[in-house]
């Protein structure tokens, strides 16, 4: 059985920014993390290209939408490449296979009845391509998320029958595992608790969308298209790929990783939809928190977007993730911090994990001819024990998708190591021949430790865990193994050590 883990599918209406990095950078290492565990991973991306809101941009770009979207698809894919994203499919909602699964979930929604035509009138935001219940009182009506103007309409279009899963939706989110974290989920709750309302799920004066088979002057809300893009995306590429298909092959999902702004869609119209066509829904949803900049949100008007690409080439890959990994918890808010970024690089990965490896091989390989020491009968000791505590906080940390807990159960084990090192004081130790078992007994220690610190941190940091791994004389760790590798005593004695280069560079301020 696959686990199936999601990002939200992107609107092209920009090229990615750093929020999306951010939730992209959360689902692959999950998807890493899995992978190492054994797991079948579909890790499915992609881009929403469809609405008012993209027809817009392309209009004002003077390009066809085609045109618009063809272009900011492939940046958005070639973005993931760039950043060592280890996605399984990249799914676009112009794509004539998404259009068909589509259509046919719509036959079995409406086999259901639960469409039927009414009256949309209301306060639209293009930026959410969503109706606005209570808008605020300004005369102007402005989205509280994109501060523009909301826009009235004023449409006859088709319903969904939301409301008749009030009942079923109430139960489904009573499960605490449902929606994570708990604040997110008593917002749902409580929206919930208001009563749920239909909601339409076609447009007429809107060309950029799919058609809806028996009314061809509509075409599907963007929504209603976009969600099902994480069911049309497992059987894409198949001949037969089909809705059948796609549930067959591992429907539900198991995680959507979403940011909080689009929780109500993925947690309640989205599980909705599914039950209506006689479908599962997805088993969990985690909505993480919002990035802003040195404490102010991040806005092309206020001067201070990150840009991904800058940061990746300034920067590279190991770095951004470490930052955004371990120094945010999943959920909550997280501020980018230049200051901040530069400290925890060079404390975390640089002095830490990598000092600590640079002066351990060093070591090694001055007193025991370029190679690990042999130490013969292996004992028990502190830090077996504390190696030992740390992979099983990991685990658990990481099974619960909290992963800067499982990150900093990383740094405590490197930096335990070091105290130990600077306890045991090998180089002093070194000087007396008649202590050269003990010396080799902390340094096959310290650099075993240091394997599994390098080991632990694949699915948060693949290139890093690679560099360290090599140099401690690892190459080409089978992946599936993982769980194995994660036992105390596998470096092995008397293997060549090469020459200690340094795994990051320490980052300057500006
Ligand atoms: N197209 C919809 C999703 C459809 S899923 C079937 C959409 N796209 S989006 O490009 O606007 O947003 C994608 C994700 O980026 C959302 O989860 C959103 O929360 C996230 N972020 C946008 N800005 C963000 C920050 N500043 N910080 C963190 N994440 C943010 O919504």
């Amino acid at each position: 059985m696959n686990f199936i883990i999601t990002t939200p599918l992107y609107y092209v209406n920009d090229k990615p920014h750093l929020g999306s990095v951010y939730t992209t950078i959360i689902c692959d290492s999950i998807a890493r993390y899995k992978r190492l565990r054994g797991e079948k991973v579909l890790f499915i991306t992609g881009v929403d290209e469809h609405g008012l809101k993209i027809q817009r941009t392309a209009l004002n770009n003077g390009v066809s939408p085609k045109e618009h979207c063809d272009e900011v698809s492939d940046i958005f894919k070639n973005n993931w490449l760039e950043w060592n994203i280890s996605f399984n499919k990249f799914i676009r909602t112009t794509s004539q296979e998404h259009e068909k699964v589509v259509h046919e979930f719509y036959e079995k929604v409406k086999a259901s009845n639960d469409i039927y035509m009414g009256e949309q009138k209301g306060w639209y935001c293009v930026g959410c391509e969503e109706f606005k219940d209570n808008p605020d009182n300004s005369p102007t009506h402005k989205c509280p998320i994109h501060k523009k103007n909301l826009e009235w309409k004023n449409e006859t279009n088709l319903f969904f029958r939301l409301s008749k899963y009030q009942e079923a939706i109430e139960k489904l989110i009573q499960d605490p595992k449902f929606i994570e974290p708990k604040e997110r989920r008593n917002e749902i709750i409580k929206f919930v608790s208001k009563g749920l309302k239909d909601f339409s799920i076609s447009r007429t004066n809107l060309d950029w969308g799919i058609k809806v088979p028996d009314h061809l002057n509509h075409t599907f809300y963007v929504w209603f298209d976009a969600l099902l893009g994480y069911v049309s995306a497992i059987s894409s590429g198949d001949e037969n790929h089909s809705l059948d298909l796609s549930i067959k092959s591992g429907w539900p999902a198991n995680l959507h990783i979403i940011g909080k702004d689009i929780l109500r869609f993925h947690a309640i119209y989205w599980p909705a939809m599914l039950i209506s066509a006689g479908m599962k829904p997805p088993q969990k949803i985690v909505g993480h928190g919002f990035l802003t900049r040195e404490g102010q949100k991040m806005g092309k008007s206020l001067g201070n977007v990150l840009d991904p690409k800058i940061l990746l080439s300034k920067y590279g890959e190991e770095s951004v993730r470490w930052y955004l990994l371990k120094d945010i918890s999943l959920g909550s808010d997280g501020d980018f911090q230049d200051r901040r970024f530069v400290d925890i690089i060079n404390n975390d990965l640089a002095n830490t994990i990598g000092n600590l490896l640079n002066r351990t091989t060093s070591m090694s390989r001055k007193w025991f001819n370029n190679q690990t020491p042999s130490i013969g009968k292996k004992n028990n000791n502190e830090i077996i024990k504390l190696a030992n505590n740390s992979i099983k906080n990991y685990l658990i940390y990481f099974d619960n998708y909290e992963i800067d807990k499982a990150c900093n159960e990383i740094l405590k084990l490197a930096t335990n190591v070091n105290l130990y090192l600077n306890k045991k004081e090998p180089w002093s130790l070194i000087k007396d021949d008649t202590n050269i078992n003990e010396v080799k007994l902390i340094i096959y220690n310290v650099l075993e430790a240091t394997r599994i610190i390098g080991t632990l941190i694949k699915p948060l940091l693949p290139t890093l865990s690679n560099k360290i791994l090599s140099q401690l004389g690892e190459n080409d760790i089978d992946n599936k193994c993982w769980n194995e590798r994660l036992r105390w005593g596998l470096l092995p004695e008397l293997s060549n050590l090469p020459k200690p280069v340094p795994i990051i560079n320490k980052l300057d301020y500006e």
